[in-house]
Parts: C-alpha cells; sequence; structure tokens
C-alpha cells in the first residue's frame, strides 16, 4: 500500500476507511463475505495485466502460457469441488453468468418459469427491470403465505404452473430463500414439460461444495453461481454442468456437422457472446479460493455458518420475531419486521447507526414498496469467518433487538455501538494486516 498512499492518497484514505468499516462494524449482509489475504493478493497481482480471450490453449492473444496454468487450475479445482464434468470460470460476475445461460439457452420471447423477486428470488430471474424479464417471457412461481408450507415452495403448484405455461428454462436459486430445495422434484417436473433445469446457487455455492445442502450438480442441467458469497472467493461468476449432453437445440460444429455439446453452447455465450478478455488476476483468485475450500477447514466453516445462522434464528424466534418460515437450513434469516412496528427500510438504518450492517428486504407478500421493505435480511457468513460462533450470535440478536424496539432513541444506540466495537475487538478482521504497509 505504500506505493497507492504516495501516488494517490486520496483514494489510499478511501481504502484505510473502508478496512475500518469492515473491522469496527458487524457486517450481516448475507451475500458477503471476507477473503483470506492469499485471494486478496492473487487478485492484486500482475494478471491483471493480460489479455486472454478465449480458454486455455485456444487464445486470441500471445504470450498466456502462465495465465492458461492459473485458469487451468481454478477450472480443475472448481471441478473437484463439485465433482463435475465442466465449468467456466470466465463470467464477471454472478449475472453475467445468468446472462450467458440465457444466452445459450433461449430466444428472445421464450418463456422462463423462475422464482418470483418479491419472495426470495433474484432480478436476472425474470423481473421486469432486468434484461431477463425484458427479452424473455418471464413466468413465476412462489412461495405459500399460510399453512404447513408457509415461506417454502409449493412443489404440485409449480407442477401444474408448469404445465399450464410449459417454460422453455425452469429457474431455482434465490437471494432470500431459507430453506433448500428439492432438487430431484424439479427435474421430475423439468423432464414432464420439455424444459432445462437452472440452478443459480450463487448464496449457498460455499455450503453445497462442503456438503452442507443438498447438491444441485446431479439434478440440474446447468448450474451457476457467484464465487464471493458462501464460497468466500472473489467477486465473480462461475457456471457448472454435473454431466455434460448434447445441446436439446440442434446446434451443430459448422465443419463436422457433430451436434455441440451445452457446454460448447456455454462457452460461446461467454466468450465472444457477452464478455471480451477474461479478468485473469480474478480467475487467480478463484483458484486461491477453490483451493481453500477444498480444505477439511472450510467444511468447519460452513457447518459453523449453519450453526450461527440457527442459533440466531432460535434467538430472534424467542424475541417474537417473525421469520419467513419459522426458521432456517441455510446461512440466512429473513425478518418480517411488521409486528414490530418498523419497515425494513428504518431497521436497516439504525442499524446502520450502531455499526451492524444489514439490508432492508421484502418480504413474501409484502405490502410496502422494494425500497421500503418489511423485512431485514441478516446472513452469518462474513461474521463466521471473522470466528464468531452461536453464543456470540445470540449476542448480536440481543443487541439488535435493543436497536430494533428503541429505534428513536440515540443512548440506546450509542449503548449498542459501543457493544459492537467491543464485540469486533475481540474478532479482529484481518489480524496482521497491516493497510500502512
Ligand atoms: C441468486 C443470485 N444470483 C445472481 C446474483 C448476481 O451476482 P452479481 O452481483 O455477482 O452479479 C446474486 C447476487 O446477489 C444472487 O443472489
Amino acid at each position: 500500500m505504500s506505493e497507492l498512499s504516495q501516488s494517490d492518497p486520496e483514494i489510499f484514505a478511501v481504502i484505510g476507511r473502508e478496512h475500518s468499516r469492515q473491522n469496527d462494524g458487524v457486517e450481516l449482509i448475507a451475500s458477503e463475505n471476507f477473503v483470506s489475504l492469499a485471494v486478496m493478493e492473487a487478485q492484486g497481482s500482475v494478471l491483471t495485466n493480460k489479455y486472454a480471450e478465449g480458454l486455455p490453449g485456444k487464445r486470441y492473444y500471445g504470450g498466456c502460457q502462465f495465465v492458461d496454468q492459473a485458469e487451468d487450475l481454478a477450472r480443475r479445482r472448481a471441478m473437484e469441488l463439485y465433482n463435475c464434468e465442466w465449468v467456466n470460470v470466465q463470467p464477471h460476475s454472478g449475472a453475467s453468468a445468468n446472462g450467458a445461460v440465457y444466452l445459450a439457452v433461449l430466444k428472445p420471447g421464450d418463456t422462463l418459469l423462475g422464482l418470483d423477486l418479491s419472495h426470495g428470488g433474484h432480478l436476472t430471474h425474470g423481473s421486469p427491470v432486468n434484461f431477463s424479464g425484458i427479452l424473455y417471457d418471464a413466468q413465476f412461481y412462489g412461495v405459500e403465505q399460510s399453512g404447513p408450507l408457509a415461506g417454502r415452495i409449493d412443489m404440485d403448484k409449480l407442477a401444474e404452473k408448469a404445465r399450464a405455461i410449459r417454460p422453455k428454462m425452469i429457474s431455482i436459486g434465490a437471494s432470500a430463500y431459507v430453506r433448500d430445495f428439492d432438487y430431484v422434484r424439479f427435474r421430475q417436473i423439468a423432464d414432464e414439460v420439455g424444459a432445462l433445469l437452472w440452478m443459480d446457487m450463487a448464496h449457498t455455492a460455499g455450503l453445497i461444495a462442503a456438503g452442507e445442502l443438498s447438491d444441485p450438480l446431479p439434478h440440474c442441467h446447468i448450474v451457476t453461481t457467484t464465487t464471493h458469497k458462501t464460497l468466500r472467493g472473489p467477486r465473480g461468476g462461475m457456471i457448472l454442468i454435473g454431466k455434460d449432453f448434447d445441446n436439446p437445440f440442434g446446434k451443430v460444429a459448422a465443419k463436422s456437422g457433430r451436434v455441440k455439446k451445452m457446454s460448447e453452447l456455454l462457452d460461446s455465450a461467454v466468450f465472444p457472446g457477452m464478455q471480451g478478455g477474461p479478468l485473469m488476476h480474478v480467475i487467480a483468485a478463484k483458484a486461491v479460493a477453490f483451493g481453500e475450500a477444498l480444505k477439511p477447514e472450510f467444511k468447519s466453516y460452513a457447518q459453523q455458518v449453519r450453526k450461527n445462522a440457527k442459533a440466531m434464528a432460535e434467538a430472534f424466534i424467542s424475541k417474537d420475531y417473525q421469520l419467513v418460515s419459522m426458521g432456517t437450513d441455510n446461512h440466512l434469516v429473513l425478518i418480517d419486521l411488521r409486528n414490530k412496528g418498523i419497515s425494513g427500510k428504518k431497521a436497516e438504518r439504525v442499524l446502520g447507526e450502531a455499526e451492524i450492517t444489514t439490508n432492508k428486504n421484502m418480504v413474501p407478500f409484502d405490502d410496502r414498496s422494494p425500497m421500503v421493505t418489511s423485512g431485514i435480511r441478516l446472513g452469518t457468513p462474513a461474521m463466521t469467518t471473522r470466528g464468531l460462533k452461536e453464543e456470540d450470535f445470540v449476542y448480536l440478536v440481543d443487541l439488535i433487538d435493543r436497536v430494533i424496539s428503541n429505534a428513536d432513541d440515540e443512548i440506546v444506540i450509542t449503548e449498542v455501538r459501543t457493544a459492537v466495537k467491543a464485540l469486533c475487538e475481540r474478532f479482529p478482521l484481518y489480524g496482521s494486516f497491516d493497510q500502512d504497509s
């Protein structure tokens, strides 16, 4: 950093402030995590200088012999992690990975069936403000409002809807869904209506890699992910196929007339379809993160992420908070704050004043707008990386409850901020990392 402090003190200062914010506060945004210093080192390396359009061994530029090795390592490790036949590690982000799937599978106007954004789905699963809802005929399934399946997907209703609309692709995956998915049933439904099945495991990729949630790879035709959430790698995306197959659209290789594999269509959709040069420094950092995820310590980490989420859910329930689906299977809890008389927007703001970072979130059947919302979403991946255990999350729930129950009381918020600072000092982020070095 000394180079940067000399050449650009303004940006150096910004990075220092952000480092302090991360170190001194409690990070409960479910989609965030803290990468290792090794991941950051790879990402901040000379690999950022290299153009490498194409795939290892088949590049459009010279001098790719070493970045090829980095990408091969990333691919090999990802395939080992998910026990799959094919992967493309080049997508710049989760949204880019998803864009490549659309480009490879659908034509504009084709029908997609995905989880409604307001029920936990993601923008790229057909929201009208996203390319996926603008270019394609996006139809949705949701979760139940009440009854034994409250907050969960009713698979019989989903099957009925799929039979009625006969989508070309069905998507699974979410940004705010607390339960595991029944991939076997999803696949039966997809097969019955002749749809391709796509799972976006962006949020849960780390838990799936560690065997903490059921594995979509054997059941879904295509799987996409981000690499920076529970998987704890650099910001980025990736596409995987468990067992490669002939593409069902009759696309053939120009010279030989051979039917192309689905993986080939996806490779072409990433480049040249969607992206230019891959970010080789990020791909190297992905390789480092996948190597970390293959170690036994990562399994313990993923187990702790879930234990912490369960402890947090139980502590909230004991304080009369309404959790969507009344608990969690994964790394996040979604709280419907309507019985507490505070909006998601205000809860996010006052918790932020106490240095507890969360995000407002729509809850299923919300009557407030996405900018206000009735809920907040909390996740355990980042603070579990810092070493917090169940009892620490129960303590955090006490602090969050104090803020939410006294949202207009500056004194309480100041007291909680002091408690947060003391907690964070016990679990330093990048213990030995010195921003001035
Ligand atoms: C389910 C899901 N898919 C895709 C994405 C998009 O990832 P990115 O922000 O890397 O584009 C997210 C991000 O929140 C997500 O939750």
